[in-house]
């Protein structure tokens, strides 16, 4: 028997933290950037600063994408407000601010996008973050047309959400896919699988669709895989190659075509 698929408002790509590898991952630029290729939907990570407030950062430490040193939760809101977040990537984008998930929220209900918010606890705050972030979320997006997705490979960060915010639609980021992932899904009440891209067929991705999970993946830049991803049926593909692969402005997935059909 098959079950029916939950609503899934969203389009079948998305930007990866923003436009991927184009501009500095997670910032409003990157965002922008997406944005200027056609992207409609945006991927990106949120962890709390020291005093709880929801920022974008994909690392639990601050080298890499920042001008700022150690642990990204070791500091306030107003000291990661000071920190460059551009400059690593290029001149161009020198001086580029951590964004607060409150600045994205005003800047993609602003211009009518999409938000896919992969909750990325620092490790050690898992069930903190996700409640933390999904109660800004919810305030953040209240009256919006389409809820942000959220997601997390933290399966205590998903349940924290669902603790605070039951109907804001949530999916499982799973890099490998264990024998009971069906089992997880359910148990977190989660509208979707969101997969490495690698660990996906035909055949699982049907598998998903008839026990009523959407399924997206990450990080998909091959322009022929994702046509391929597209064709059997995924009901989004998470990029960096927003240059390559053009935007799909939601539409039927297949898995909906058979819906109708069956
Ligand atoms: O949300 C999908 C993808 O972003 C997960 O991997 O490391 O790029 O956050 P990562
Ligand atoms: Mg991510």
């Amino acid at each position: 028997m098959t079950t029916a698929l939950p609503r899934w408002p969203y389009p079948r790509t998305i930007a990866h933290r923003g436009a991927g590898k184009l501009a500095p991952e997670n910032t409003l630029a990157a965002f922008r950037h997406g944005a200027s290729f056609g992207y409609r939907m945006f991927e990106f990570d949120v962890k709390l600063s020291a005093d709880g407030k929801p920022v974008l950062l994909h690392d639990a430490t601050l080298e890499r994408t920042t001008s700022g040193r150690g642990r990204a939760d070791a500091l306030t809101l107003g000291e990661l407000a000071q920190l460059d977040a551009g400059s690593w990537h290029s001149p161009a984008y020198a001086g580029e601010p951590i964004p607060t998930l409150a600045a994205v929220a005003a800047y993609t209900r602003a211009n009518g996008l999409h938000v896919n918010i992969e909750i990325k606890p620092v490790p050690g705050t898992e069930a903190r973050t996700g409640a933390a972030v999904a109660l800004d979320a919810l305030a953040l997006w209240a009256g919006a047309a389409v809820p942000p997705l959220l997601s997390s490979f933290s399966e205590a960060a998903l349940e924290a959400a669902r603790r605070v915010a039951p109907d804001l639609p949530r999916a499982l980021l799973l890099d490998k896919l264990p024998a009971d992932w069906l089992d997880r899904l359910a148990r977190l009440g989660c509208v979707a699988l969101d997969a490495n891209h690698r660990e996906l067929d035909r055949n699982v991705i049907e598998a998903a669709h008839r026990a009523g999970y959407r399924v997206a993946c990450y990080t998909v830049n091959d322009p022929d895989r994702a046509a391929a991803l597209l064709e059997w049926g995924v009901d989004a593909v998470i990029t960096d190659a927003v240059d390559l692969i053009a935007p799909q402005h939601g539409g039927e997935s297949g898995a909906d075509r058979q819906m109708k059909a069956g």
